[in-house]
């Protein structure tokens, strides 16, 4: 399974904050948003990641996350040179793809909710086809719609309708088997010019192939698109980390606990960064108890 995050937005309700950088390297509380939705991809299983950026921020994101290697990922780049939708990152993402499955997940969108990654386990297990998720919205017109049955069975998908047939938005997540490459070649650009992602979704839809898994209550789902969003994005990550003491989306620790990489070199691959910052103390405070379990595991 491979993963692609579509960063290549130029965030333009954001000007002038993301002028100069991506709104995907922008922070949200303590770290930068491209940490959420890699997070999410993480606690997938996914080891394998693209990230399509655009042409001015590509080296950004390389100085961010390198080639991954650090916290036992391979992590890819590539530029989308023009802003073609959100299906044209699976044209680009062809070769990386392989002919096997893939996880697509849009830079800005933040997942967070209790059960999360048995979800997604359930889900990737289930996936025949293509499965996205379903959120309920008070203003489902802003997104792409989807109406089911009890079976969880999709009835119908529409983009950004205006008499929306459900309150259940799809997020910008989304699972696809070995043919979507294929299927994204089929489309063609909608009104507004781009390669609509819910056309690609339909095409599973009209195969029979088209699954939603509902994110309940629990869940958060979090649009960071203004400045309001992107601040209260903030605002909830740092009430639930205050709370806890416990990070949302440490990509360092979502690695050690999945095995990506192992305490000890990971403590050797960051050790510049130890003593930095709040978020690096947490960090090696993870790893220093996961060292500790080890050596009392030993005794
Ligand atoms: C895009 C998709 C839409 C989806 C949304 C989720 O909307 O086209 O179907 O519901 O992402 O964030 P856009 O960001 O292009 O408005």
């Amino acid at each position: 399974m491979k993963g692609i995050i579509l960063a290549a937005g130029a965030g333009t309700r954001l000007y002038p904050a993301s002028q100069p950088i991506s709104k995907i390297l922008l922070p949200v509380y303590d770290k930068p948003m491209l940490y959420y939705p890699l997070s999410t991809l993480m606690l997938a299983g996914i080891k394998d990641v693209l990230i399509i950026t655009n042409e001015a921020d590509n080296d950004n994101f390389e100085k961010l996350l390198g080639d991954g290697s650090q916290i036992g990922m391979n992590i890819q780049y590539k530029i989308q040179y023009i802003q073609r939708g959100i299906a044209d990152a699976l044209l680009l993402g062809e070769e990386f793809i392989d002919g096997d499955d893939v996880a697509l997940i849009l830079g800005d969108n933040i997942f967070h909710g209790f059960g999360f990654s048995t979800l997604m386990k359930q889900a990737l297990e289930n996936n025949d086809g293509a499965t996205v998720f379903g959120y309920r919205v008070k203003d489902p017109e802003r997104f792409g719609v989807v109406e089911f049955d009890k079976d969880k069975k999709v009835l119908s998908l529409e983009e950004k309708p205006l008499s929306p047939r459900s309150n259940y938005a799809v997020t910008g997540l989304y699972f696809y088997d070995k043919n979507v490459c294929e299927y994204a070649k089929m489309l063609k650009p909608s009104a507004r010019g781009e390669l609509e992602i819910t056309d690609l979704n339909k095409i599973y839809l009209q195969k029979n192939k088209l699954k939603v898994e509902i994110l309940g209550r629990g869940f958060a789902w979090l649009d960071t698109g203004t400045q309001d969003a992107m601040l209260e994005a903030s605002y909830f990550v740092s009430a639930i980390e205050k709370n806890k003491g416990e990070q949302i989306a440490c990509i360092e620790e979502i690695a050690l606990n999945k095995g990506f990489i192992d305490a000890d070199k990971l403590r050797q691959n960051l050790s510049r960064f130890k003593g930095k910052s709040a978020y690096y103390d947490y960090v090696f405070s993870i790893i220093e108890s996961a060292l500790l379990a080890i050596t009392s595991g030993r005794n």
